[in-house]
């Protein structure tokens, strides 16, 4: 049910949750300071509770109610990027973010998003949790359509159109003196690097203990069966995701991501392709990972083996 912003500010000020438009992807918000409207979250998306949330701030006099220390370079990394696509995982003022919202770790994830309404809706709430609006290990709502289409008819969303990145922040942690990439996103290491002077490293994808508890988990899964191509096309009969400019003589269905030197447009696209091999009800897909392992494409490539359940043998880069 669309709310407008005004009546999602009402609602969440109630104690309610509510699907709030960013330009990643559309976050389940609730108040960061209220521990049982954040407790919904967790049982409405059936998210496991040693997962913790994004908080999302407006502006800086919000960061500093919630982290007081801040590593080498996070102020460079603030201006170049925020709002934007990037997280920081901070060390938390303990006292004042709940522990529900950060699983009791010592440390907070937090940005500031880019879309306007989300932004004017935090600046009369505050910080607020957001978790990406899907059902655990679902592909991300880029759009109302899969917000309705996870959560039902009547769950209040304020419609903010098509996401225009469509892939989830990426996410910063510092280690060693050095910036280092827990998540890959929407920002790519090469932009990173053109601030911080170096291309940050990235946390290998299935450690025991990853950065953030959410990288153990299956995610952004449709329920059709994905087979990833390494080596060209193999001539599949079925369905393909692939790319215009690229022949698959034998498909039935083909889905074209993008042009293929434009990795942007293609994670914009991902997550509403992935939920249309659902709504058409497609089993099985063959997807062309004949592309690049750099910028962006990386973080297209790791959605897709995640969506794909492949073993990453903790090695992103292969
Ligand atoms: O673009 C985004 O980041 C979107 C939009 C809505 O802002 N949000 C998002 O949230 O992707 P979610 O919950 O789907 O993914 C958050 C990731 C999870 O892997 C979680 O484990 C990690 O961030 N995370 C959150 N808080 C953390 C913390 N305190 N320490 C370590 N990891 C944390
Ligand atoms: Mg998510």
């Amino acid at each position: 049910m669309k709310v407008t912003h005004k009546e999602a500010i009402d609602l969440l000020r109630a104690g309610e949750v509510v699907a709030l438009p960013t330009e990643t992807v559309y976050g389940l918000a609730a108040c960061m300071n209220n521990p049982g409207a954040v407790e919904k979250i967790y049982r409405l998306k059936n998210r496991p509770t040693d997962n913790p949330l994004i908080v999302h701030i407006a502006n800086q006099e919000q960061l500093s109610t919630i982290a007081s220390q801040f590593p080498p370079h996070t102020d460079i990394l603030i201006k170049h990027f925020w709002p934007g696509p990037l997280t920081f995982l901070l060390g938390a003022d303990m006292d004042r973010v709940p522990g529900i919202v950060r699983a009791n770790l010592p440390n907070i994830a937090v940005r500031m998003p880019q879309h306007p309404l989300i932004l004017e809706i935090l600046q009369s709430t505050g910080p607020l949790v957001a978790p990406s609006a899907n059902l655990s290990g679902k592909p991300s709502a880029t759009s109302v359509q899969d917000v309705e289409e996870d959560f039902g008819l009547d769950f209040p969303v304020v419609d903010g159109g098509f996401c225009s990145k469509g892939v989830e922040s990426t996410i910063l942690y510092f280690q060693e003196n050095l910036w280092k990439i827990a998540r890959l996103g929407a920002l790519s290491p090469e932009q990173l690097a053109t601030v911080l002077g170096y291309v940050p490293e990235i946390q290998k994808a299935r450690t025991s203990q990853p950065i953030c508890p959410g990288q153990h988990y299956r995610h952004y899964a449709p329920r059709a069966k994905l087979y990833l191509g390494y080596e060209g096309y193999m001539g599949f009969s079925g369905a393909v995701l692939g790319f215009p400019e690229r022949e698959y003589p034998n498909a039935h269905q083909i889905f074209h991501l993008s042009p293929i030197n434009d990795p942007d447009l293609a994670l914009h696209h991902l997550y509403h392709y992935l939920r249309e091999l659902d709504r058409q009800n497609i089993e099985e897909i063959w997807v062309d990972c004949n592309f690049p392992r750099v910028g962006l494409f990386l973080t297209l490539h790791e959605r897709l083996q995640r969506a794909a359940n492949v073993d990453m043998k903790g090695d992103l880069t292969i």
